[in-house]
């Protein structure tokens, strides 16, 4: 099988500090596949590795077969990066701004402007394709990079936090149109603090931390295997007292660890399986426990964070 990107064993050290450490990834031909993790992880310096922006240290990495190092030319060629090559003239309308981009992919001028109507209505800049980009929105600034981005008709396109700072609309909006990216047959790389934004776009999740890949799953699988559902429990006021009790009742019935908040009022637990919830609110009643609400949700990239890294540093490959 043709991968679209593949790394092995990628390494970059800034002076003294290791921010690669061994980097593995094989992704796909029209994969979207996103590299989960926190600050500092080496989310962004795997990407400038990739992208031929910073030379690896140590390790082999290929973009459409191409080596990033020996043929970075080639590589560039079928790449595109949001916010590094998309350099957007401010003074310039979003119309300007593709015509322009257009000109310099090689584009006549009449293939430019159909190209730039196109782009303007399917990444939901129409209305505002006659205003200077410098009154655009943060949404709406990185739409209009993923537009230019695409001009030159990348077959891997890279976003690096592509969704960091926007509000929850315009968040929902970049994942549209990174959606219809890869239904184009686009592959994707991107890179995310959020887990929700992950599971949201994700065919597969690096999990990423410490400049070390742990972890390449399906978002499903990331979390089932690392975080299996939340229960939270607000209990009441007045059982708020008995914390100790609860606690050590639901570890002896279900041999469950309690995380509780720093006033004991909200517990919660991880279940491998969620129906397990029911028996335990029965419990609750039972023993007439009082509590206000309860909830049983997906786990944070925090509880995945802390599963993954509780568990020792193991590869889950596909
Ligand atoms: N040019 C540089 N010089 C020195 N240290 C660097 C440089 N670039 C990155 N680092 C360090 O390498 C580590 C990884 O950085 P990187 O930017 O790759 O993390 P990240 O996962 O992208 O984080 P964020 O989510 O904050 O963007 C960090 O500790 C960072 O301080
Ligand atoms: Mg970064």
């Amino acid at each position: 099988m043709a991968y679209a990107i593949e790394a092995q064993g990628l390494r970059k050290t800034f002076k003294h500090h290791e921010a690669v450490r061994g980097v593995d990834l094989t992704i796909r031909q029209g994969e979207l596949f996103a590299l989960l993790g926190p600050n500092g992880a080496g989310k962004s310096t795997t990407i400038h590795m990739l992208t031929t922006l910073v030379r690896p240290d140590g390790g082999t990495a290929s973009v459409c077969g191409y080596d990033v190092v020996k043929q970075a030319a080639a590589v560039r060629e079928r790449i595109s990066v949001t916010g590094q090559y998309a350099a957007l003239d401010e003074s310039l309308t979003g119309w300007q701004n593709l015509l322009l981009f257009a000109g310099l992919h090689g584009y006549s001028g009449k293939e430019a402007r159909g190209l730039a109507e196109e782009l303007l209505d399917s990444f939901h800049l129409a209305d505002a394709s006659h205003r200077p980009v410098s009154t655009y929105s943060g949404g709406m600034r990185r739409r209009m990079d993923l537009a230019v981005g695409t001009l030159s008709q990348p077959e891997v396109m890279f976003l690096d936090e592509p969704t960091t700072g926007l509000d929850p609309q315009s968040r929902l909006e970049l994942w549209q149109s990174v959606r219809q990216l890869v239904k184009q047959g686009t592959t994707v790389l991107l890179t995310t603090q959020y887990l929700e934004e992950a599971d949201q776009l994700a065919d597969r999740i690096g999990f990423i931390t410490q400049g070390r890949v742990i972890a390449v799953d399906t978002p499903e699988q990331l979390k089932e295997a690392n975080g299996g559902k939340k229960l939270t429990i607000r209990l009441s006021e007045g059982a708020k007292a008995e914390s100790a009790k609860i606690r050590q009742l639901l570890f002896s019935k279900y041999g469950l660890p309690i995380q509780s908040d720093y006033e004991e009022r909200v517990i919660s637990v991880r279940l491998q399986e969620p129906a397990l919830a029911h028996s335990i609110i029965g419990t609750f009643m039972e023993q007439s426990i009082g509590f206000e609400d309860f909830a049983l949700h997906d786990p944070t990239l925090d509880d995945v964070y802390f599963a993954l890294t509780a568990n020792g540093e193991k590869e889950v490959v596909l």
